[in-house]
Protein backbone atom coordinates (compact mmCIF):
# COMPACT_ATOMS: atom_id res chain seq x y z
CA UNK A 1 0.00 0.00 0.00
CA UNK A 2 1.83 3.35 -1.15
CA UNK A 3 1.96 5.97 1.89
CA UNK A 4 0.08 8.37 0.08
CA UNK A 5 -3.29 6.64 -0.75
CA UNK A 6 -6.20 6.10 1.54
CA UNK A 7 -7.56 2.49 2.58
CA UNK A 8 -11.15 2.60 2.20
CA UNK A 9 -13.63 0.91 5.32
CA UNK A 10 -16.84 0.39 4.85
CA UNK A 11 -18.46 2.50 7.48
CA UNK A 12 -21.55 2.04 6.49
CA UNK A 13 -21.60 -1.82 7.71
CA UNK A 14 -20.35 -1.09 11.03
CA UNK A 15 -22.95 -2.95 13.32
CA UNK A 16 -23.72 -1.39 17.18
CA UNK A 17 -22.31 0.02 19.73
CA UNK A 18 -19.65 -2.19 20.89
CA UNK A 19 -18.11 -1.59 24.66
CA UNK A 20 -13.92 -1.88 25.04
CA UNK A 21 -12.10 -1.57 28.13
CA UNK A 22 -9.31 0.50 28.43
CA UNK A 23 -5.90 -0.79 29.42
CA UNK A 24 -5.03 0.93 32.50
CA UNK A 25 -1.67 -0.09 34.03
CA UNK A 26 -1.43 -1.60 37.61
CA UNK A 27 -5.27 -2.31 37.72
CA UNK A 28 -6.31 -3.53 34.34
CA UNK A 29 -4.09 -6.91 34.64
CA UNK A 30 -4.89 -10.52 33.78
CA UNK A 31 -6.45 -10.78 37.44
CA UNK A 32 -9.37 -7.80 36.88
CA UNK A 33 -9.26 -8.61 33.52
CA UNK A 34 -10.49 -12.20 34.33
CA UNK A 35 -12.67 -11.72 37.48
CA UNK A 36 -13.94 -8.88 35.36
CA UNK A 37 -15.29 -10.54 32.51
CA UNK A 38 -16.28 -13.96 34.60
CA UNK A 39 -18.54 -12.06 36.56
CA UNK A 40 -19.56 -9.11 34.40
CA UNK A 41 -19.61 -12.02 31.28
CA UNK A 42 -20.84 -10.46 28.19
CA UNK A 43 -20.47 -6.70 28.95
CA UNK A 44 -17.24 -5.79 27.09
CA UNK A 45 -16.27 -7.16 23.53
CA UNK A 46 -13.01 -6.57 24.20
CA UNK A 47 -10.41 -6.04 27.02
CA UNK A 48 -6.98 -4.40 25.61
CA UNK A 49 -4.21 -5.29 28.43
CA UNK A 50 -1.61 -2.40 29.13
CA UNK A 51 1.48 -1.10 27.26
CA UNK A 52 4.29 -4.33 26.59
CA UNK A 53 7.29 -2.09 26.43
CA UNK A 54 11.10 -3.00 26.58
CA UNK A 55 13.38 -1.88 29.50
CA UNK A 56 16.66 -1.64 28.17
CA UNK A 57 16.39 -3.76 25.47
CA UNK A 58 14.32 -7.17 27.13
CA UNK A 59 11.27 -8.23 27.85
CA UNK A 60 9.78 -7.29 31.54
CA UNK A 61 8.72 -11.11 32.93
CA UNK A 62 5.91 -9.56 34.85
CA UNK A 63 4.46 -8.13 31.14
CA UNK A 64 4.85 -11.15 29.57
CA UNK A 65 3.14 -13.02 32.11
CA UNK A 66 -0.04 -10.61 31.93
CA UNK A 67 -0.60 -11.42 28.25
CA UNK A 68 0.23 -15.34 28.62
CA UNK A 69 -2.79 -16.88 26.17
CA UNK A 70 -3.01 -19.44 28.95
CA UNK A 71 -4.24 -17.16 31.83
CA UNK A 72 -5.92 -14.97 29.10
CA UNK A 73 -8.73 -17.90 27.52
CA UNK A 74 -11.68 -16.44 28.82
CA UNK A 75 -12.15 -13.27 26.74
CA UNK A 76 -11.26 -11.61 23.59
CA UNK A 77 -8.04 -9.63 25.03
CA UNK A 78 -5.95 -7.64 22.77
CA UNK A 79 -2.59 -6.75 23.93
CA UNK A 80 -0.66 -3.37 23.69
CA UNK A 81 2.57 -2.15 22.61
CA UNK A 82 4.54 1.06 22.94
CA UNK A 83 8.05 2.49 21.36
CA UNK A 84 10.33 4.63 20.69
CA UNK A 85 11.81 3.61 17.30
CA UNK A 86 11.11 0.72 14.51
CA UNK A 87 13.46 -1.84 16.12
CA UNK A 88 11.68 -1.82 19.01
CA UNK A 89 8.47 -1.51 17.60
CA UNK A 90 9.27 -5.21 15.72
CA UNK A 91 10.85 -6.44 18.78
CA UNK A 92 7.26 -5.83 20.32
CA UNK A 93 5.00 -6.77 17.47
CA UNK A 94 7.27 -10.09 16.90
CA UNK A 95 6.92 -11.16 20.37
CA UNK A 96 2.99 -10.52 20.71
CA UNK A 97 2.76 -12.38 17.12
CA UNK A 98 4.91 -15.69 18.78
CA UNK A 99 2.29 -16.02 21.34
CA UNK A 100 -0.41 -16.49 19.01
CA UNK A 101 -1.94 -12.53 18.62
CA UNK A 102 -3.40 -11.60 15.58
CA UNK A 103 -4.99 -8.23 17.12
CA UNK A 104 -2.12 -5.28 18.64
CA UNK A 105 -2.72 -1.77 19.57
CA UNK A 106 -0.32 0.63 19.44
CA UNK A 107 0.38 3.37 22.06
CA UNK A 108 0.46 7.00 21.18
CA UNK A 109 -1.51 8.06 23.85
CA UNK A 110 0.37 7.55 27.46
CA UNK A 111 1.26 11.32 28.57
CA UNK A 112 3.64 10.01 31.26
CA UNK A 113 6.93 12.54 30.99
CA UNK A 114 9.96 10.97 30.76
CA UNK A 115 8.14 8.54 27.98
CA UNK A 116 7.29 11.76 26.00
CA UNK A 117 10.33 13.08 26.02
CA UNK A 118 11.77 10.14 24.08
CA UNK A 119 8.87 10.67 21.58
CA UNK A 120 7.50 7.45 22.53
CA UNK A 121 3.54 7.47 23.72
CA UNK A 122 1.61 10.68 23.05
CA UNK A 123 5.42 12.02 22.66
CA UNK A 124 5.38 10.98 18.85
CA UNK A 125 1.87 12.99 18.06
CA UNK A 126 3.59 16.06 17.04
CA UNK A 127 6.05 14.01 14.74
CA UNK A 128 4.24 13.32 11.70
CA UNK A 129 7.20 11.69 10.00
CA UNK A 130 7.89 9.61 12.89
CA UNK A 131 4.55 8.38 12.94
CA UNK A 132 4.51 7.58 9.50
CA UNK A 133 7.68 5.40 9.71
CA UNK A 134 6.39 3.24 12.98
CA UNK A 135 2.63 2.63 11.03
CA UNK A 136 5.25 1.67 7.75
CA UNK A 137 6.34 -0.81 9.76
CA UNK A 138 2.36 -2.66 10.11
CA UNK A 139 3.07 -2.98 6.39
CA UNK A 140 5.14 -6.32 7.47
CA UNK A 141 2.34 -7.62 8.90
CA UNK A 142 -0.12 -8.54 6.76
CA UNK A 143 -1.57 -11.07 9.05
CA UNK A 144 -2.17 -8.72 12.10
CA UNK A 145 -4.72 -6.17 12.85
CA UNK A 146 -3.50 -3.22 14.20
CA UNK A 147 -5.36 -0.45 16.11
CA UNK A 148 -3.74 3.11 17.24
CA UNK A 149 -4.63 4.33 21.07
CA UNK A 150 -3.49 8.10 20.57
CA UNK A 151 -4.57 11.87 22.06
CA UNK A 152 -5.32 15.19 20.39
CA UNK A 153 -1.85 15.74 20.53
CA UNK A 154 1.16 16.62 22.98
CA UNK A 155 0.86 20.23 23.42
CA UNK A 156 -1.31 21.54 21.40
CA UNK A 157 -5.12 20.16 20.30
CA UNK A 158 -4.82 20.31 16.81
CA UNK A 159 -1.62 18.14 16.27
CA UNK A 160 -3.58 15.25 15.10
CA UNK A 161 -4.78 17.18 11.73
CA UNK A 162 -0.73 15.99 10.51
CA UNK A 163 -1.55 12.78 10.96
CA UNK A 164 -4.61 12.06 9.06
CA UNK A 165 -2.57 11.37 5.56
CA UNK A 166 -0.09 8.54 7.84
CA UNK A 167 -3.20 7.31 9.29
CA UNK A 168 -5.70 7.01 6.39
CA UNK A 169 -3.10 5.26 4.32
CA UNK A 170 -2.46 2.82 6.76
CA UNK A 171 -4.52 -0.47 7.12
CA UNK A 172 -6.13 0.51 10.78
CA UNK A 173 -9.06 -2.22 12.40
CA UNK A 174 -9.90 1.64 14.53
CA UNK A 175 -7.97 4.49 15.76
CA UNK A 176 -9.05 5.24 19.73
CA UNK A 177 -8.90 8.74 20.33
CA UNK A 178 -9.25 10.37 23.67
CA UNK A 179 -9.75 14.19 23.54
CA UNK A 180 -6.91 15.64 25.62
CA UNK A 181 -3.62 16.70 25.20
CA UNK A 182 -0.30 14.66 26.75
CA UNK A 183 -0.07 18.18 28.61
CA UNK A 184 -3.22 17.15 30.41
CA UNK A 185 -2.34 14.04 31.96
CA UNK A 186 -6.04 12.67 32.75
CA UNK A 187 -7.74 16.05 34.38
CA UNK A 188 -9.21 18.97 32.57
CA UNK A 189 -11.69 19.49 29.88
CA UNK A 190 -12.22 16.65 27.34
CA UNK A 191 -12.55 18.46 23.61
CA UNK A 192 -15.33 17.37 21.97
CA UNK A 193 -15.21 19.79 19.60
CA UNK A 194 -11.57 18.77 18.31
CA UNK A 195 -13.03 15.01 18.50
CA UNK A 196 -16.06 15.81 16.06
CA UNK A 197 -13.67 17.19 14.06
CA UNK A 198 -11.78 14.41 14.20
CA UNK A 199 -14.49 11.93 13.40
CA UNK A 200 -15.79 13.72 10.70
CA UNK A 201 -12.40 13.57 8.98
CA UNK A 202 -11.60 10.13 9.55
CA UNK A 203 -11.90 7.60 6.84
CA UNK A 204 -10.92 4.88 9.35
CA UNK A 205 -13.36 3.60 12.27
CA UNK A 206 -13.08 5.86 15.37
CA UNK A 207 -13.62 4.43 19.31
CA UNK A 208 -13.97 7.14 21.58
CA UNK A 209 -12.29 7.61 24.73
CA UNK A 210 -12.23 9.35 27.78
CA UNK A 211 -14.68 10.40 31.10
CA UNK A 212 -17.48 7.48 29.91
CA UNK A 213 -18.88 7.18 33.85
CA UNK A 214 -22.57 5.69 32.85
CA UNK A 215 -24.77 3.78 30.30
CA UNK A 216 -26.35 7.45 29.68
CA UNK A 217 -23.01 8.70 28.40
CA UNK A 218 -22.42 5.75 26.08
CA UNK A 219 -25.68 6.64 25.04
CA UNK A 220 -25.39 10.36 24.44
CA UNK A 221 -22.34 9.44 22.44
CA UNK A 222 -23.92 6.96 19.94
CA UNK A 223 -26.70 9.15 19.65
CA UNK A 224 -24.35 12.34 18.85
CA UNK A 225 -21.87 10.37 16.18
CA UNK A 226 -23.66 7.81 14.58
CA UNK A 227 -20.66 6.66 12.64
CA UNK A 228 -18.69 5.71 16.11
CA UNK A 229 -17.46 2.23 16.18
CA UNK A 230 -17.47 1.60 19.99
CA UNK A 231 -16.60 3.65 23.32
CA UNK A 232 -13.32 2.39 25.56
CA UNK A 233 -14.02 2.43 28.88
CA UNK A 234 -11.27 3.10 31.44
CA UNK A 235 -11.23 4.40 34.91
CA UNK A 236 -15.21 4.29 34.56
CA UNK A 237 -14.91 0.58 35.08
CA UNK A 238 -12.88 0.36 38.11
CA UNK A 239 -14.74 3.00 39.49
CA UNK A 240 -18.32 1.05 38.71
CA UNK A 241 -18.06 -2.53 37.18
CA UNK A 242 -21.09 -2.83 36.71
CA UNK A 243 -21.37 0.42 34.80
CA UNK A 244 -22.43 -1.46 31.72
CA UNK A 245 -24.22 -4.24 33.28
CA UNK A 246 -27.81 -3.36 33.09
CA UNK A 247 -28.48 -3.62 36.54
CA UNK A 248 -26.86 -1.39 38.92
CA UNK A 249 -29.35 -1.52 41.80
CA UNK A 250 -28.49 -5.38 42.18
CA UNK A 251 -24.62 -4.88 41.25
CA UNK A 252 -23.35 -5.14 45.10
CA UNK A 253 -23.11 -8.97 45.18
CA UNK A 254 -21.46 -9.50 41.58
CA UNK A 255 -19.17 -6.22 42.86
CA UNK A 256 -17.83 -8.54 46.54
CA UNK A 257 -17.33 -11.35 44.34
CA UNK A 258 -15.06 -9.26 41.78
CA UNK A 259 -13.23 -7.70 45.15
CA UNK A 260 -12.97 -12.16 46.45
CA UNK A 261 -11.58 -12.63 43.34
CA UNK A 262 -8.90 -10.28 43.19
CA UNK A 263 -8.51 -10.64 46.49
CA UNK A 264 -7.45 -14.67 45.81
CA UNK A 265 -5.80 -14.08 42.57
CA UNK A 266 -3.31 -11.64 44.23
CA UNK A 267 -2.97 -13.84 47.39
CA UNK A 268 -1.90 -16.81 44.94
CA UNK A 269 0.54 -14.23 42.94
CA UNK A 270 2.44 -11.90 45.53
CA UNK A 271 4.81 -12.97 47.77
CA UNK A 272 3.78 -12.26 51.67
CA UNK A 273 0.97 -10.27 52.83
CA UNK A 274 2.74 -6.37 52.87
CA UNK A 275 2.81 -7.10 49.07
CA UNK A 276 -1.12 -8.06 49.08
CA UNK A 277 -1.97 -5.39 51.13
CA UNK A 278 -0.20 -2.76 49.05
CA UNK A 279 -1.88 -4.34 46.35
CA UNK A 280 -5.46 -3.99 47.06
CA UNK A 281 -4.87 -0.69 49.14
CA UNK A 282 -3.97 0.93 45.84
CA UNK A 283 -7.08 -0.74 43.71
CA UNK A 284 -9.19 1.14 46.28
CA UNK A 285 -7.83 4.44 44.65
CA UNK A 286 -10.32 4.20 41.83
CA UNK A 287 -12.13 0.80 43.02
CA UNK A 288 -16.08 2.24 44.06
CA UNK A 289 -14.98 5.70 44.59
CA UNK A 290 -17.86 7.90 45.47
CA UNK A 291 -19.87 4.96 46.98
CA UNK A 292 -20.21 3.76 50.39
CA UNK A 293 -19.31 5.89 53.15
CA UNK A 294 -16.08 7.98 53.35
CA UNK A 295 -15.22 6.87 56.52
CA UNK A 296 -15.07 3.39 55.90
CA UNK A 297 -12.99 3.80 52.91
CA UNK A 298 -10.60 6.21 54.95
CA UNK A 299 -10.59 2.91 57.44
CA UNK A 300 -9.57 0.26 54.29
CA UNK A 301 -6.86 3.04 52.99
CA UNK A 302 -5.18 2.95 56.50
CA UNK A 303 -5.47 -0.48 57.38
CA UNK A 304 -2.22 -2.31 58.39
CA UNK A 305 -2.77 -5.80 58.28
CA UNK A 306 -4.93 -7.91 56.27
CA UNK A 307 -7.45 -8.61 58.99
CA UNK A 308 -7.91 -5.30 59.39
CA UNK A 309 -8.36 -4.48 55.59
CA UNK A 310 -10.60 -7.58 55.33
CA UNK A 311 -12.68 -5.93 58.39
CA UNK A 312 -12.36 -2.59 56.85
CA UNK A 313 -13.89 -3.94 53.28
CA UNK A 314 -16.85 -6.00 55.28
CA UNK A 315 -17.98 -2.40 57.09
CA UNK A 316 -17.69 -0.50 53.55
CA UNK A 317 -20.20 -3.34 52.13
CA UNK A 318 -22.18 -2.75 54.85
CA UNK A 319 -22.41 0.95 53.98
CA UNK A 320 -22.78 0.40 50.16
CA UNK A 321 -26.16 0.82 49.90
CA UNK A 322 -26.35 3.95 52.30
CA UNK A 323 -27.19 7.31 51.02
CA UNK A 324 -24.45 8.80 53.72
CA UNK A 325 -21.23 9.06 51.64
CA UNK A 326 -19.95 11.53 53.59
CA UNK A 327 -18.77 8.75 56.35
CA UNK A 328 -19.10 11.97 58.60
C1 LIG B 1 -3.02 4.77 35.99
C2 LIG B 1 -3.31 4.75 34.52
C3 LIG B 1 -2.63 3.85 33.70
C4 LIG B 1 -2.89 3.82 32.31
N1 LIG B 1 -2.23 2.90 31.51
C5 LIG B 1 -2.49 2.90 30.16
C6 LIG B 1 -1.84 1.97 29.28
O1 LIG B 1 -1.06 1.09 29.68
N2 LIG B 1 -2.12 2.07 27.96
C7 LIG B 1 -2.99 3.00 27.45
O2 LIG B 1 -3.22 3.06 26.24
N3 LIG B 1 -3.63 3.86 28.26
C8 LIG B 1 -3.41 3.82 29.59
N4 LIG B 1 -4.09 4.69 30.39
C9 LIG B 1 -5.11 5.58 29.80
C10 LIG B 1 -6.50 4.92 29.78
O3 LIG B 1 -6.52 3.78 28.95
C11 LIG B 1 -7.56 5.91 29.27
O4 LIG B 1 -7.19 6.33 27.99
C12 LIG B 1 -7.67 7.15 30.18
O5 LIG B 1 -7.75 6.77 31.53
C13 LIG B 1 -8.89 7.97 29.79
O6 LIG B 1 -10.05 7.18 29.79
P1 LIG B 1 -11.06 7.09 31.06
O7 LIG B 1 -11.49 8.52 31.37
O8 LIG B 1 -12.18 6.22 30.58
O9 LIG B 1 -10.28 6.51 32.19
C14 LIG B 1 -3.85 4.72 31.77
C15 LIG B 1 -4.54 5.58 32.61
C16 LIG B 1 -4.29 5.62 33.97
C17 LIG B 1 -5.07 6.58 34.84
Amino acid sequence: MPQNSTWQWDLASISEMKIFSAPIQGYTDCAWRNAHSRIFAGDIVRYYAPFLRLEKGAFRNKDLRDIAPESNRDYHLVPQVIACEHNNFSLLVDKVVSLGYREIDINMGCPFPPIVKRHCGAGILPFPDEVRSMLGVTEEYPDVSFSVKMRLGADSPDEWRALMPALSATKLSHVTLHPRTAKQQYTGDIDMSQFSEFIAEATFPVVYNGEIHSMTDIDTLSARYPALHAVMVGRGLLYDPALVSGDPVNALPRIIKLHDRLFDSYKAALSGDAHLLAKMKSLWEYFLAGKGSRRCRKKIKKSTTIDKYLAAVNDFWDSYNDSDTTGE
